[in-house]
């Protein structure tokens, strides 16, 4: 099988990785006041993040189920407290991201403005400067948007927010991994939501949500293993954020993943997969009856490209490739309609190539020879 969706999740996941989930599934879960594996598994977790974002505590990198759970708690927990307010935003954002701002202007009144990005996919602190108003409560933004790849000036536009003193939502589900960012250089109040399966190579199931301090109100409050005798939340993070007994295999999965990354280091990353993107889109342009839904951003770090055939729908031409080529992508709307909506490319969407850290170029040819063969 040829692999090419890695921006759904990273896939096969490295053999270390493989191996933690297995030896924790294996040992007894934890210890006296949950020590044991799982503590250890989240305590690696989180010193590889905070060495991969630059995050000076440890103790403020929350672990997630998901970007998505790491997004809510932000999101929700910005806005929490009082009705109304102004958020940014853009068009290009996941369903993740996008929701819960449509869920609190739904419930709570929230207003959003949509920034349109440039032609080349990307969203100017300019932009952002001129959409903020006295009323804004949060700008939130895809680091790397999962549909065009396209790579947002993050640390400028931090800037902007931290100038204005409105607190910065970063979407790095698709970055991470690939996109350096530094949490502890990031200007004001950054919150950077991340998920764990995808560039970052461990299990479906994790994500981490990295907060500049000890405001956010809990999404979730329950067991913690310390303090049972109160029936309140502790204060201090992680525990604050962190109720429930955590996803041990995950975790130990994870801390594999993000020390392999650590030691591969995240620019070699990101420069592999700029490589094989820029390889993949020179090789579809040749490949009659396929265009490439624009636009193509200068920077290809992001690792993916989506297109269009002229004789087959999305769903087909996945379906085609997958059947007929053993050759897995994905199609449709990708979690992001309004970015579709943007690139003329909805209802039916486009079928999204992506490559990751264990793509080939061998890979990459074959499906173009696949595509070449289609039309
Ligand atoms: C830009 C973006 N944000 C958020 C998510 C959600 O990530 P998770 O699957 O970890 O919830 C994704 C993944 O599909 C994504 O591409």
């Amino acid at each position: 099988m040829i692999y090419l969706n890695h921006a759904a999740s990273s896939f096969p996941k490295p053999e270390p990785v493989i191996s933690a989930v297995e030896a924790a599934l294996r040992s007894p879960p934890e210890g006296e006041g949950r020590g044991g594996e799982l503590a250890s598994a989240s305590s690696r977790c989180r010193a590889a993040l905070a060495a991969l974002f630059a995050v000076r505590d440890p103790g403020h990198v929350i672990l997630t189920a998901s970007a998505t759970h790491a997004l809510n708690l932000a999101i929700h927990g910005v806005l929490a407290g009082r009705p109304g307010g102004h958020a940014v935003t853009s068009l290009l954002e996941h369903n993740s991201l996008l929701r819960p701002l449509a869920h609190a202007a739904r419930d709570r009144g929230l207003c959003t403005t949509w920034l349109e990005p440039d032609p080349e996919g990307r969203i100017s602190p300019e932009a952002v400067a001129s959409a903020l108003r006295r009323e804004t409560r949060i700008v939130a933004l895809a680091h790397v948007s999962n549909v065009t790849g396209s790579v947002q000036p993050i640390e400028e536009i931090a800037a902007v927010a931290a100038d204005a003193g409105v607190p910065l939502v970063v979407d790095a589900a698709q970055s991470a991994g690939a996109v350096e960012l530094a949490h502890g250089a990031l200007p004001g109040r950054g919150f950077v939501a991340l998920a764990g399966h995808k560039g970052l190579l461990g299990p479906t199931g994790t994500g981490a949500l990295i907060v500049p301090d000890a405001s956010l109100p809990p999404l979730l409050t329950g067991g913690t293993g310390v303090r049972s005798e109160s029936e309140l939340q502790p204060e201090e993070l992680p525990l604050r954020l962190e109720a429930g007994t955590a996803n041990g295999p995950g975790l130990a999965g994870l801390a594999a993943a993000l020390e392999l990354v650590l030691a591969r280091g995240v620019a070699t990353l990101g420069a592999r997969r700029a490589e094989l993107l820029g390889e993949l889109r020179r090789e579809l342009a040749a490949v009659e009856g396929v265009e490439l839904v624009a636009p193509l951003p200068h920077d290809r770090r992001g690792g993916l490209v989506c297109l269009r055939h002229a004789r087959h729908a999305p769903e087909e031409l996945a379906y085609l490739l997958r059947a007929s080529f053993e050759i897995v992508t994905r199609a449709g709307l990708h979690c992001a309609p309004r970015a579709h909506a943007w690139l003329g490319s909805a209802p039916r969407g486009s079928v999204r190539v992506s490559v990751g850290a264990s793509t080939t170029e061998a890979e990459v040819s074959a499906l173009c020879a696949a595509l070449r063969r289609l039309a």
